[in-house]
């Protein structure tokens, strides 16, 4: 069995009720029942959602410590944690994939979403598609 962490920033736990002219009706165990039923057999999902960058962060050293790939959507740390950054680069150049995703668009939306201190250090970014955007980066993982 091989896992995928799939790791959520803040307000990502209000996904449903939040924006859903942005971010579609449903939640986040919508999401986690949609990857587990694309996610090839043997791959097991594990998705988390925290509120908390330190939390976050501790995640990222998991991922690590465990060689385990991870899809990633930062939320608003996206736009300005450096702290996250960093982490992330951790998980790259130890050889571990992660892929940013977003489920809505960043650069059609407001101006402070058109930077990610994130992409750089990504493997890659996959953005508006709504869910999709995390089944995507299940396929680039070759898990989907
Ligand atoms: C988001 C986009 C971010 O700008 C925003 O802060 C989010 C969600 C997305 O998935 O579209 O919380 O990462």
């Amino acid at each position: 069995m091989s896992r995928v962490l799939v790791l959520n920033g803040p307000n990502l736990g209000r996904l449903g009720s939040r924006e859903p002219d942005v971010y579609g009706a449903q939640d986040l165990s919508a999401l986690r029942a949609l990857l587990a039923e694309r996610a090839v057999e043997g791959t097991e999902i594990d998705l988390r959602q925290t509120d908390d960058e330190a939390e976050l962060i501790h995640w990222l050293y998991e991922a690590v410590d465990t060689s385990t790939p991870v899809i990633l959507n930062p939320a608003a740390f996206t736009h300005y944690s450096y702290a996250l950054s960093d982490a992330a680069k951790l998980v790259t150049k130890a050889g571990i994939p992660l892929i940013e995703v977003h489920i809505s668009n960043p650069h059609a939306r407001e101006e402070f979403r058109h930077t990610s201190v994130i992409s750089s250090v990504a493997t890659g970014t996959i953005a508006g598609f709504g869910f999709d955007s995390y089944v995507l980066a299940l396929v680039a993982l070759g898990q989907g």
